[in-house]
């Protein structure tokens, strides 16, 4: 599975992109607010860092201004994945980017029907918002069966990006169903490296070593 970082903090990339965990990454508005940075800049930055896609989202919402932001943003870089919503327009401007050789992320997808409308306008990338799906006590994860599920029907090769992952089981979950990518916070991504018997088990561990007067170096 691959996995894609959820956000604009190039700090928090650099951590988990010295441990061989990013595969690509993922911005959009809010979090690009969140950086306080300018979007193109703080793109490029990202952009240089990871080897992988990085998602840049648009933000006119006619599909010929989403045309011509997703062109200058994937002048960026090589490895700029243009992000669309998934509207009318949205599909449209996926169409013409993508026919145009350009990866394209189609976000803000909530139904199996949406993700089947993305595969076939030519998106890379479809990203299904787990967290709020099961904000309004909705399961997300029967969605990302779902499209699992109707991608495989016909083959398409649309990655399935699990997006919104807001707990490590959400991640977990994912891997389970067989999304291709998951992107998630930072944070989830540390938090999957914990177990409480993990820390008990080394606090034992350390506590006989100690006794025993065991030295490695
Ligand atoms: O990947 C999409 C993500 O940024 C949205 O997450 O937690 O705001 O629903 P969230």
């Amino acid at each position: 599975m691959k996995f894609f970082v959820d956000t604009a903090d190039v700090d928090a990339i650099a951590e988990l992109n010295e441990l061989g965990m990013v595969d690509g990454v993922t911005t959009n508005p809010s979090l690009i607010m969140k950086s306080g940075r300018d979007i193109l800049e703080v793109t490029k930055e990202i952009a240089g860092m990871v080897d992988g896609p990085v998602s840049a989202e648009v933000i006119a919402t006619d599909a010929d201004a989403m045309i011509a932001e997703g062109r200058k943003l994937a002048k960026i870089a090589d490895n700029i994945a243009v992000k669309v919503p998934l509207t009318w327009d949205g599909l449209k401007a996926c169409k013409v980017l993508s026919g145009e050789g350009n990866m394209v992320n189609v976000t803000l997808c909530f139904s199996a029907n949406q993700a089947l409308l993305a595969a076939k306008a030519g998106g890379t990338f479809i990203s299904p918002f787990i967290g709020r799906l099961d904000d309004i006590n909705l399961d997300g994860m029967e969605l990302i069966a779902d499209i699992r599920q109707i991608y495989d029907n016909y083959g398409y090769e649309t990655q399935i990006l699990a997006a919104s992952i807001r707990t490590v089981n959400h991640a977990f979950q994912s891997a389970q169903i067989g999304a291709d990518v998951m992107t998630a916070p930072p944070a989830v991504i540390k938090a999957m490296a914990k177990h409480v018997l993990t820390d008990k088990g080394l606090e034992a561990f350390l506590k006989d070593a100690e006794t025993a007067g065991i030295k490695i170096v």
